[in-house]
């Protein structure tokens, strides 16, 4: 696979699949000149674990290549693929990720011949759509994908944070029951409640819940049978032991708090008061996935389940977790507002900027790729998003 931008031979820039025993190491050197930012303060890196493939081994068929100058390794991307239902259809879907040009050598058309040559390999494999996930901010991510690779914004969902209360569990409100789910069951529920509601439902959902980071499903209800309609379920993906975090530079009214909290430590400790999770050492998360409420007091049903799963994130592998994440899609009407008001967040962390792009790989002719395209601005309103683990 070739691309050129230069006259010199040298200057030939040359896509191939990644191999690990060659790139690990250079990989790195790429990943590291690459580090995003959330926003202007908080700068997050993330340690592999020595994997740089952890993020995508998950899912059923993925792929990682290489962009190469002479002998030099200059940029990156992953794929994973799996199917999905997108608008009652199920359907192949290509997650475009962890796309990386050194700074030195952008602008120069590398990006766009990574993705090109990743949508390649995806039409190889029958996938029907392409997707990937940046910030709203992003304007190199969002000038490639939207402004020069034909990809269209159609989702806009927000991710709550929230850190780990090192110090103690909450404590869950008596009138609420909380029930872990076998596998079977969860899938069975998931496919009966959520799967019409969402759109991206996983079809593999089984494989799922039965992965090992996967740590369970569980489903609030209320004691009293008064108020047996309103229930609420959600699900447990452990990222730590695939991928771990930390913050390089952190708000600046963290690091205050985080100096006050540890001045005041004892104290705090004397008054009950919540202390700070150390999030300048790597760490780990728990993300909350398939969050689903049903009737009309399930708020306080999900908020009961986020406690819940706190709770396990605080005892958890001798403290690994640190924060407690929640995708939730924004626009899709009242049920996700209610997520957005009772899943506890702290702002500092968390971003409302997360922006999904799509695009169709299998359209013939402008009149078909017209209606794909008003197939998913439809899906945009009418349904929220199905976040899947494996893509965190
Ligand atoms: C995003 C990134 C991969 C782009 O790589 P690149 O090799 O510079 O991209 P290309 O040269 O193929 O750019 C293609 C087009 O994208 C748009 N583009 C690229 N960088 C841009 C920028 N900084 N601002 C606005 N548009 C930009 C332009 O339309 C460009 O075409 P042009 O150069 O003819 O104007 C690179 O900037 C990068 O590694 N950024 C940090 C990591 C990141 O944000 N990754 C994306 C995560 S989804």
């Amino acid at each position: 696979m070739m691309g050129q931008w230069g006259e010199e031979d040298d200057e030939k820039v040359v896509i191939r699949c990644y191999d690990d025993r060659r790139d690990r190491i250079e990989l790195e050197c790429v990943e590291k000149s690459c580090e995003i930012g959330h926003n202007d303060q908080t700068l997050i890196f993330t340690d592999t674990l020595g994997d740089p493939i952890c993020r995508i081994r998950n899912t059923p068929l993925f792929t990682m290549m290489v962009a190469e100058v002479g002998n030099k390794l200059v940029g990156s991307i992953k794929g994973s693929v799996k199917p999905v239902e997108f608008h009652d259809k199920l359907v192949k879907v290509g997650y475009v990720l962890g796309l990386r040009v050194v700074p030195w050598y952008r602008r120069r058309g590398i990006g766009s011949t990574l993705v090109r040559k990743l949508e390649e390999w995806f039409v190889s494999h029958n996938v029907d759509y392409a997707y990937m996930a940046t910030q709203k901010d992003n304007d190199a991510s969002l000038g490639l994908f939207v402004g020069t690779l034909g990809y269209v914004v159609f989702k806009n969902p927000s991710i709550l944070v929230n850190p780990v209360n090192p110090s103690g569990g909450l404590k869950l409100p008596s009138d609420i029951g909380i029930r872990k789910l076998k596998v079977k069951e969860a899938a069975s529920w998931y496919r009966r409640y959520v799967a019409p509601k969402t759109e991206f439902f996983p079809d593999d959902i089984d494989r799922i819940l039965r992965n090992k980071l996967s740590i369970g499903t569980w489903v609030a209800y209320y004691k009293n049978s008064d108020n047996i309609r309103s229930w609420a379920m959600l699900s447990v993906w452990n990222t730590s032991k695939v991928f771990k975090l930390q913050i390089g530079k952190s708000p600046l009214s963290y690091l205050l708090l985080t100096k006050v909290c540890n001045f005041l430590g004892r104290f705090l400790q004397f008054l009950r008061l919540s202390s700070l999770p150390d999030l300048f050492t790597p760490f780990g998360f728990y993300f909350l996935y398939g969050v689903h409420a049903e009737g009309p007091l399930s708020g306080k049903l999900v908020r009961a389940l986020y406690e819940h799963a706190h709770n396990m994130a605080a005892s958890d592998d001798g403290g690994a977790c640190k924060l407690v994440v929640v995708e939730v899609d924004g626009e899709g009407g009242e049920d996700d507002e209610s997520l957005l008001k009772c899943i506890p967040h702290w702002k500092m962390f968390s971003c409302d900027d997360d922006t999904w792009c799509i695009k169709p790989l299998k359209c013939e002719d402008e009149m078909s790729c017209l209606s794909e395209f008003t197939k998913m601005s439809l899906s945009s309103k009418s349904r929220s998003l199905f976040v899947d683990p494996r893509d965190v």
